[in-house]
């Protein structure tokens, strides 16, 4: 666990999600994509037990993750983020998203030396329109490599970023 700041009266954390945080998941599933519980439980269970997830939390609650996975075994050296949130919209807009990405890129590169294999590629496809998790990709190295279009929907682009180390 890493500890951020001290900040008045609460403490910013950095930690990898466990089993305890379950339910954090399944809620921040049904509300961004309605509500199918069974949807929302397997959610869970991949962010926490099959991939890995970065939380930022403060003494009472989870302010937001972001899960990264190892894409054609870990020898091909390539990661995707596939799921990247700051739950709540109050969080939004006060650099927790571009925190807990710094903290992910880390994670990941230290993940691959203690595994002692190359990355290659961090990618993610992050919609058009979304600018703060843009601005976010490209402040921490990350390009536009692809486009595709009518992704969510006619019309609809979405960028594929990724960030290179060969
Ligand atoms: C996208 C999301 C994770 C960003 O996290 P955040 O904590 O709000 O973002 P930050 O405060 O760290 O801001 C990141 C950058 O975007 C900018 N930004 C923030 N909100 C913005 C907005 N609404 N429009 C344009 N730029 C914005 C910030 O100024 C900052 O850029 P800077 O460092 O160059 O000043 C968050 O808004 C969220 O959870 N959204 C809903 C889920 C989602 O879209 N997930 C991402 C899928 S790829």
């Amino acid at each position: 666990m890493i500890i951020l700041s001290l900040g008045g009266t609460f403490m910013l954390k950095v930690r990898i999600a466990n089993d305890g945080d379950k339910e954090y998941f399944i809620k921040d599933y049904l509300a961004r994509y309605g509500n199918d519980t069974e949807l929302a439980e397997k959610h869970a269970l991949v962010c926490i037990n099959v991939h890995r997830t970065i939380l930022l939390v403060n003494d009472e609650e989870i302010i937001g993750s972001v899960t990264w996975a190892i894409r054609e075994g870990v020898k091909a050296g390539l990661v995707v983020i596939f799921q990247m949130s700051i739950a709540k919209e109050v969080n939004r807009g006060k650099g927790y998203g571009s925190t807990l990405v710094k903290h992910c890129i880390n994670d990941i590169e230290t993940f691959y030396g203690f595994k002692g294999h190359d990355l290659r590629r961090i990618f993610i496809v992050i919609h058009e329109e979304n600018l703060a998790a843009r601005n976010i990709y490209k402040n921490n190295g990350f390009r536009v490599v692809s486009e595709l279009k009518d992704h969510l929907g006619k019309g609809m682009k979405a960028l594929v970023y990724a960030k290179d180390y060969f």
